[in-house]
């Protein structure tokens, strides 16, 4: 599928972003020349995604493609009961509902927003055991979205097990800058958690990143194929939630991963109360039959390396151009280090926002902010919170644009280099919701 783009002028994005309130999210599509607010549900579905949406089964109940789905996830996953959902939040509010209480600590590796959203929603507290290497964005470190497991062992034995429903590890780990957990990492935190009799579920959204980068960095894996690495990783998990909007290259669509019958059976009643019947969750048959058809695109080693190699494409650009980015670079993204691209912004004023701004009244292009307006304030004290990455994310979105895109960006984001000095002031908040608040703040200049 080709879909045509626009470019504007400045005084029209100024304009645009002025209405906007600043907000990324209420630009119109066609006022974005290149759009990278995500690679969530943005991807190009292949020839064969297409050929199955024509032969997807809409029967209500036991449909041919929910079985063509549970097949697929079975052989790339290993796990022999889902539920689908219509995308990986909702997966996570049917998982959670299943295991999380109030008062709850539910450990991990720096959690989603959505994640965190639900684990918060539900009055319970996500607990970062990210290995400190993570937050220097400068430091040269494989696994980026590792677990430290001297943290994770800690919260293990200062808090009663009943507290402790759940280990979520996310592969890649998106907020720490789209960087991958090792397989050694992933084989020691189930150890951990066995020994203390916690279940660890992956938050799955982009595992088949996680799996290539094991493949290329980790030592034992370069001749072993990403299937059979998947499958190793998950062998350490008790379950996973999936936004198949990233690495199933589907435009909408999740689901929940599980091993163990118990959980199956008391997931399903959150299902079919917020999803729908267990056999469509959420999904209609085609797009069932896409998804299953994208778990096998995605897992393919040339599509994997070409899609991994261009978002490196462009984090070399701006690398060599000085740019300050998370390094190395990240599966699904380029996470731009906004506290050290304008350090004369104050950071009551949103440095990765005002930066985002800054690309977009540039060159029309799209990031988005993965800093303080996204943290959100401290759900007890109501208090700013001020997270160690302050980054502005460059997603590229699946089977999309080309390297003369990349290159566009790049040059885009050198004009803004280049004038930094000048950008000495941010943005500050007119209006904001209590929870995931960056989806719809409105911000206004200094
Ligand atoms: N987990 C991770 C690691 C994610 O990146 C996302 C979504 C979700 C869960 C939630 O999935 O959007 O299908 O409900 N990330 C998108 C992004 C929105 O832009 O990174 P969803």
């Amino acid at each position: 599928m080709v879909e045509p783009i626009r470019r504007s002028t400045r005084e029209e994005r100024e304009e645009w972003i002025k209405y906007a309130n600043y907000n990324l999210f209420n630009l119109h599509s066609n006022q974005v020349f290149i759009d990278l607010l995500t690679d969530s549900g943005t991807g190009a579905m292949s020839d064969k995604q297409w050929s199955e949406m024509m032969i997807g089964d809409e029967s209500y109940a036991g449909s041919s493609s929910y079985y063509k789905l549970k097949h697929a996830i079975k052989d790339i996953t290993g796990f022999d009961y889902f539920l689908p959902t219509h995308q990986g939040r909702a997966a996570e509010n049917v998982l959670f509902s299943t295991l999380v209480k109030e008062g709850d600590i539910v450990p991990g590796n720096s959690h989603f927003d959505t994640t965190k959203a639900h684990i918060e929603f539900r009055k319970a507290h996500a607990l970062d055991c990210t290995i400190d290497e993570a937050f220097d964005t400068t430091l040269d470190h494989p696994f980026k979205g590792n677990i430290n497991l001297d943290k994770l062992e800690k919260v293990l034995i200062d808090n009663p097990k009943e507290k402790i429903p759940l280990i979520i590890v996310t592969v890649t780990c998106n907020s720490s800058g789209g960087q991958p957990v090792s397989m050694k990492n992933m084989r020691e935190v189930s150890e951990l958690a066995k020994k203390h009799d916690i279940p660890v579920y992956y938050d799955s959204a982009r595992f088949a990143e996680n799996a290539y980068f094991i493949k290329i960095r980790e030592k034992g894996y370069s001749d072993i194929n990403i299937r059979d690495i998947v499958k190793e990783m998950f062998s350490y998990a008790d379950g996973m939630t999936m936004s198949s909007k990233k690495d199933a290259i589907v435009n909408m669509g999740g689901f929940i991963g599980l091993r163990h019958k118990d959980i199956f059976d008391r997931a399903s009643v959150y299902n079919i109360l917020f999803e729908g019947f267990i056999t469509y969750g959420g999904m209609s048959g085609r797009d069932m039959n896409a998804l299953a058809q994208g778990l096998y695109d995605g897992t393919e080693f040339d599509y994997l390396e070409t899609r991994i190699d261009q978002v490196a494409f462009l984090g070399q650009l701006l690398k060599e151009a000085g740019i300050p980015v998370q390094y190395p670079f990240g599966g699904h993204a380029i996470f731009v280090d906004a506290k050290r691209f304008l350090p004369n912004i104050p950071k009551e004023e949103y440095i990765a926002q005002t930066l985002a701004v800054e690309l977009y009244l540039e060159g029309g292009v799209r990031g988005v902010e993965i800093g303080s307006i996204m943290a959100d304030r401290d759900p007890e004290t109501g208090l700013n919170r001020y997270p160690d990455l302050e980054l502005m994310r460059l997603a590229i979105p699946r089977r999309t644009y080309t390297n003369d895109h990349m290159k566009y960006i790049a040059a885009s984001l050198i004009n803004v280099y280049e004038r930094r000095s000048k950008i000495t002031k941010g943005l500050r908040i007119v209006k904001e919701a209590p929870i995931l608040r960056h989806f719809t703040v409105e911000l206004e200049r200094v």
